[in-house]
């Protein structure tokens, strides 16, 4: 996913860690953003975590060659479960499916409960994450996207807090990103719509009975990311 080194993607995810703070890298593969946030001084100790030996491996020649392994822990293993309640303020969960990182966040509990902020960059299946978060005593304190070699990222920071959003076209796109009118979002919103576009012509090409409804379902969600999109501009 990743030149090598520190990216764009990577520092915007460091621009989230509150300084001062005992920081977990979880699925940390090259442990490039460990070693950037304590080499740039955000930071004196990270717990560097990936659940496969094979990037575990790699980071700990990486954090070796950077002269910190005073100050960056290496563990391996599955999630938040290396880690026990209280040791770290913020995980930073970056670079695999949406759907992993809930996986991740459910699996764990007490780590979870004792965790201030998470700094999530999700690939895919953003609104099952943030509705989770919602559903699981967590707010969206913030969001951003960032490009990187033609890519979108989303970036969501979740802070424990009461919010409640139930619309799933907000849920998708992303409450702050909309608020901030992120100069991004018209990028986001287009490949939304040219996804559901896609799945409209699907299935207007389907003799199946069910899919007139599910078309009917598809027009009106690409209407309202229309509305989005006027709201925005
Ligand atoms: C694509 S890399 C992302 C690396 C880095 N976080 C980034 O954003 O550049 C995903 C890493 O997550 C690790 N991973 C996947 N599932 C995991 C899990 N349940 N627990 C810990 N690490 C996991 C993989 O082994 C891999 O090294």
């Amino acid at each position: 996913m990743s030149k090598q080194g520190i990216n764009k993607r990577l520092l915007t995810l460091a621009s989230f860690v509150e300084p001062g703070k005992v920081v977990a890298d979880i699925g940390t593969d090259h442990a490039y953003l460990p070693i950037y946030l304590v080499q740039s001084g955000k930071v004196s100790r990270v717990i560097a975590c990936d659940i496969n030996e094979k990037p575990l491996r790699v980071a700990e020649k990486n954090v070796i060659s950077s002269g910190l392994a005073s100050k960056i822990e290496l563990r391996l293993g599955n999630g938040l479960q290396v880690l026990r309640p209280g040791e770290v303020q913020l995980a930073v969960i970056a670079g695999m499916g949406g759907g992993t990182v809930r996986q991740i966040l459910e699996a764990s509990p007490k780590v979870l409960a004792s965790l201030e902020r998470l700094v999530l960059q999700p690939m895919g299946d953003e609104a099952d994450l943030r509705r989770w978060l919602l559903d699981n005593g967590w707010q969206l304190t913030d969001e951003t996207l960032v490009l990187e070699d033609e890519r979108l990222y989303t970036v969501i920071v979740s802070e424990k807090g009461n919010e409640r959003i139930y619309d799933p076209v907000i849920l998708e796109v992303g409450p702050r990103l909309i608020e901030k009118k992120h100069p991004l979002l018209p990028d986001l919103l287009n490949k939304l719509t040219g996804k559901y576009r896609q799945v409209l012509q699907g299935l207007s090409q389907s003799t199946k009975p069910e899919a007139r409804c599910k078309l009917e379902t598809v027009k009106e969600y690409l209407r309202r990311l229309e509305e989005v999109a006027e709201k925005c501009r």
